[in-house]
């Protein structure tokens, strides 16, 4: 720990900020909002889709559905108004249905909107609609098409820094080798809350209330879509159901929703059903990963091959870097990656929670425990031989890295020595008993952010900045870091955020809105504590007045003359005696200056033990622990709740989660969370977490790298890692559902 130079930690709430406001129902979530406009003109929206995968649609007979009940306006690809779509801004680079054109490209793609006085007249209206097509063959599978995989069209080309000294002479050189190909399912991200929009418009300018993880965003891409100017949009949203990467760009429903008020003069709201977050909203692709490894007898890698291919949309490319991993995760003499793309008929693919890094180390994970048997080495120690001290992709060091504690700590507690070696040999029971182990990784991320601090009459405190709290704790951690920058209790602070008038902040995803945001709320707290004590001095009622800015510190509420703390004013009387007239100050921050010569990154290690029944082949994961190396934690409730929800997603992904893919229409068979199977609460066993708590100010001034992300990565190896150990069968195709154990 480096404790000359390490932060001083902020005093923590023990509760969420919000937490009060979501239980009693007082928290709005985007599609509960009915002010400020005239609630009785809200209208309400719903997306039609389309039911062929590959075609153009021939017509659209409305004649039934523009005479029922309540129906307002049906905007169809025949009379949608035609928009001049500029390039929308990343990470939102959409290619969006927006009624431009009668090109099908999926089944389920949004085709028209029918608006009515309420839902179920616009849901019964809709199923009165005709619709016909012209239909064109369709692929929906990728995995018997290896012959058609290209490179992602950005960049067009192989990318650089994909290659690493000599595969093939490191291959020629190995003592042992294995290859392998492993599968992980298109999988589709279901937060509890799905997308919603409320949009309204006022003369030129629109407001929305949007289920997002990117407010600005959503502005910037609203306005180009839309051609209006990026100041005439304001998105707000207040709380987040969860986004996981599928609210992290803007979707059709968006446009779709304002374009609706725009015709019919009216607020409309907008929410997706269940079955609609399958498909228009984006879902992890399914990765095919070819991986070969090759060590010398005594355990170092001489050599990592992994070649990825994975199902593209025909509207757009997404690449899962799932080969990412391959990169730095372990020290290679030589490394190499493709990642490769197959066009199909189905709805686009996007980040999702670990986007790379889950499939990556869910599939390489399980390959180095294939070599390590091979290598009869433990796994744990067949990792630590090829530690990677630093970064091998980039040739450059970690700003921080405290692996091989996560190893011990994590082996230790979970007692990894009592682990046999030999796969089938543990019964309790009826049961088969496995232990397996993976590492975690997700790199950390950071932009720039702004934020607005004001020092309160009576000692309280405002932070605001335009990120959001996807349910992660950016309430809570905003309203300790404000606090802490004036030594006051982090309970005296009003948090704001949610809204696009308020400073800038980047997209909460990849993990980065902690790390951004932080850092522009201390410089914030900084200014403002030179605004206190300017005030102060130039106060004439004040004990501190007329002494040097430098003079003052600030800690406590308290103003102090640092060379006499007795001469002291309070930060309330000192408001109070401004006509209590808040005081305000800007703060803005930029990534540090090492990203370009170091390389940020979080780590774990995780360790599972499963149960598996000898007749049923049904798997229970009993324990999963875990220690991360993510830096500061910020907050204990917040920070390791998120590392819980990752595993448990992680878990999901090993056992459970798959969008099954008709093979004739391309549509999403199991799109209902009854059938879309993801963990209920006696899935899941004992999950035990730490972190190391270790600052990495070279990372940034706070010391904390994201959290959001990386508790997905690495368990479900650990838990596939298990099963292998439990019962013999090594299984390389996600989910690992019974039938694949037997
Ligand atoms: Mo996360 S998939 O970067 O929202």
């Amino acid at each position: 720990m480096m404790a000359d130079t390490a932060p001083t930690p902020a005093k923590q709430l023990d509760h969420r900020y919000e937490g009060i406001a979501k239980v009693t129902g007082k928290a709005k979530y985007a599609a509960e909002f009915s002010q400020p406009f005239p609630k009785a003109n809200l209208a309400y929206a719903y997306i039609v889709q389309s039911t062929i995968p590959n075609g153009t649609i021939a017509s659209v007979d409305r004649y039934a559905a523009d005479l029922a009940p309540g129906v307002i306006a049906i905007l169809t690809p025949f009379n949608a108004p035609k928009l001049a779509q500029g390039p929308p801004q990343p990470p939102a680079r959409r290619n969006l249905s927006l009624l431009q054109d009668k090109d099908v490209h999926y089944n389920g793609q949004p085709i028209a909107v029918v608006v009515a006085k309420s839902l179920n007249e616009a849901k019964a209206a809709a199923r009165l609609l005709t619709i016909k097509y012209v239909t064109k063959p369709a692929q929906v599978s990728f995995r018997e098409r290896p012959g058609d995989a290209r490179w992602p069209k950005n960049p067009g080309k192989e990318p650089a820094g994909n290659h690493r000294g000599d595969v093939q002479a490191g291959f020629a050189k190995s003592a042992v080798v294995i290859e392998q190909t492993y599968v992980t399912p298109i999988q589709h991200h279901n937060p509890m809350e799905p997308h919603a929009t409320i949009a309204w418009w006022e003369g030129e300018k629109l407001n929305v209330y949007d289920a997002t993880q990117y407010i600005s965003g959503v502005k910037m891409s609203l306005a180009k879509t839309l051609d209006i100017p990026v100041d005439y949009v304001r998105v707000i949203n207040p709380v987040v159901g969860g986004g996981f990467g599928s609210k992290g760009s803007m979707w059709s429903h968006v446009p779709l929703c304002a374009m609706a008020a725009k015709a019919t003069g009216r607020p409309v709201k907008l929410v997706l059903e269940r079955e609609q977050m399958f498909g228009p909203v984006g879902g992890r692709p399914s990765t095919v990963n070819k991986i070969k490894l090759g060590a010398s007898a005594d355990g170092k890698l001489l050599a990592m091959q992994h070649d990825v291919i994975m199902n593209a949309s025909a509207m757009e490319d997404f690449t899962e870097h799932s080969a990412g991993p391959t990169k730095n995760l372990y020290m290679s003499e030589s490394n190499s990656v493709t990642e490769k793309v197959v066009e199909v008929n189905l709805g686009v693919s996007t980040f999702m929670r670990a986007p790379g890094e889950a499939p990556g180390t869910a599939a390489l994970e399980i390959a180095m425990d294939e070599l390590a048997e091979k290598l009869k080495m433990d796994p744990v120690q067949f990792r630590l031989v090829n530690y990677a001290e630093n970064d091998p992709s980039h040739d450059r060091p970690w700003t921080d890295k405290h692996l091989r504690e996560c190893y011990s700590q994590a082996a230790e507690r979970f007692g990894w020595s009592k682990r046999s070696a030999t796969p089938g040999s543990v019964t309790e029971g009826n049961a088969l008993i496995g232990y397996g182990m993976a590492t975690a990784t997700y790199p950390a991320n950071r932009s720039a952010a702004q934020a607005v601090v004001r020092m309160l009459p009576g000692g309280r405190m405002f932070v605001g900045s335009g990120t959001q709290d996807l349910g992660t704790g950016t309430y809570t951690i905003m309203a300790q870091q404000a606090a802490s920058g004036l030594g006051i209790d982090p309970s005296l602070v009003e948090v704001k955020l949610g809204d696009s008038t308020l400073p800038k902040a980047p997209v909460s995803g990849g993990s980065q809105s902690s790390a951004s945001v932080l850092p522009a709320i201390q410089d914030a707290t900084t200014q403002l504590k030179l605004k206190l004590a300017d005030l102060a001095i130039a106060d004439i009622a004040s004990p501190l007045h007329g002494l040097k800015t430098l003079d003052i510190e600030i800690k406590e509420g308290k103003l102090f003359n640092k060379n006499n703390p007795s001469q002291a004013d309070s930060l309330a009387d000192l408001i109070a005696r401004n006509g209590n007239k808040p005081v305000e100050a800007m703060g803005s921050a930029e990534p540090s200056e090492s990203k370009d010569s170091m390389t940020s990154t979080s780590w774990g290690a995780v360790f599972a033990e499963v149960a598996v029944d000898k007749d049923t082949h049904m798997v229970k994961v009993r324990r999963v622990v875990g220690t991360y190396d993510i830096g500061t934690l910020l907050n204990k409730k917040t920070g390791l709740n998120q590392l819980v929800g990752g595993i448990v997603w992680s878990i999901s992904f090993a056992l459970h989660e798959e969008a099954h893919i008709d093979p004739v229409y391309g549509r999403v068979v199991n799109e209902s969370l009854a059938e879309y199977h993801v963990p209920v609460n006696a899935d899941i066993g004992a999950i035990d977490v730490t972190v190391l708590n270790i600052p990495d100010i070279k990372f940034n001034p706070i010391g904390s790298r994201g959290i959001g992300e990386i508790g997905i990565t690495g368990a479900a190896a650990a838990v596939a890692n298990a099963i292998y150990n439990a019962t013999g069968k090594r299984v390389r195709e996600y989910p690992i559902t019974p039938d694949k154990i037997m």
